[in-house]
């Protein structure tokens, strides 16, 4: 079963991470969790490009690298591990390239779309969690944060980035699940277990 978390920055992806990796563990479910971009050799040298604020680069770059990033991932890490039989958990996955690089800079949807097959080759998260919390309580909780290359981009693409996480819930409505973030940590990850069926 391969499962991805997506969320606007601060939705708390880490720590409910963390909590379902606790749970699995307890119950003796083999599984692996990763991170986008990330995971790998390559992929984990095309993050730092990738959060680099000093590193500037045009909107095609940026998406063609977190595809590299994740065509690493897929083949290293992900595909093998399924076909072992484990839980796959991923920090992120192909829908932040749609809503961040398609909604929120603008790339054309189907293009950003058939590069998403091209890159995955037949590998799709069977569920994925979508931690919802409004952008004044992001911006409320990455306030404090050193802020690195994507968060500087400024309120009126996280907007866009926002916008396109609602429209992407409609979209896939069977494999996204749309969870409320703004309610206790408990309260969510019982939720998140329920949508799972675990
Ligand atoms: P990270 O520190 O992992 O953020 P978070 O803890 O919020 O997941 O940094 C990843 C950043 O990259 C985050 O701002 C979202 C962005 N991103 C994209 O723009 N496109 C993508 O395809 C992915 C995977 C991430």
């Amino acid at each position: 079963m391969f499962i991805s978390f997506e969320g606007i920055d601060g939705a708390g992806k880490t720590t409910q991470i963390e909590l379902l990796k606790n749970y699995l563990f307890k119950m003796g479910v083999e599984f692996i969790s990763i991170r986008e971009p990330g995971g790998t050799l390559l992929a984990e040298k095309i993050r730092t490009i990738l959060l680099d604020p000093e590193i500037s680069m045009p909107d095609r770059a940026e998406l063609l690298l977190f595809e590299a990033a994740r065509a690493d991932l897929i083949d290293k890490v992900i595909k093998p591990n399924l076909e072992k039989g484990k839980i796959v958990i991923c920090d992120r996955f192909y829908d932040s390239t749609t809503a961040y690089q398609s909604y929120g800079r603008g790339i054309d949807f189907e293009k950003t779309l058939d590069l998403h097959e091209f890159t995955v080759n037949n590998i799709h998260p069977d569920k994925t969690i979508f931690l919802n919390i409004s952008l004044e309580e992001s911006a409320r909780r990455i306030r404090s944060k050193r802020k690195d290359r994507m968060e500087q981009s400024g309120d009126e693409f996280f907007k866009k980035v926002y916008n396109g996480f609602q429209e992407l819930v409609k979209k896939y409505p069977n494999r996204i699940k749309m969870i409320n973030a703004n309610d206790s940590i408990k309260n969510i990850h019982e939720n998140i277990l329920n949508e799972l069926k675990l």
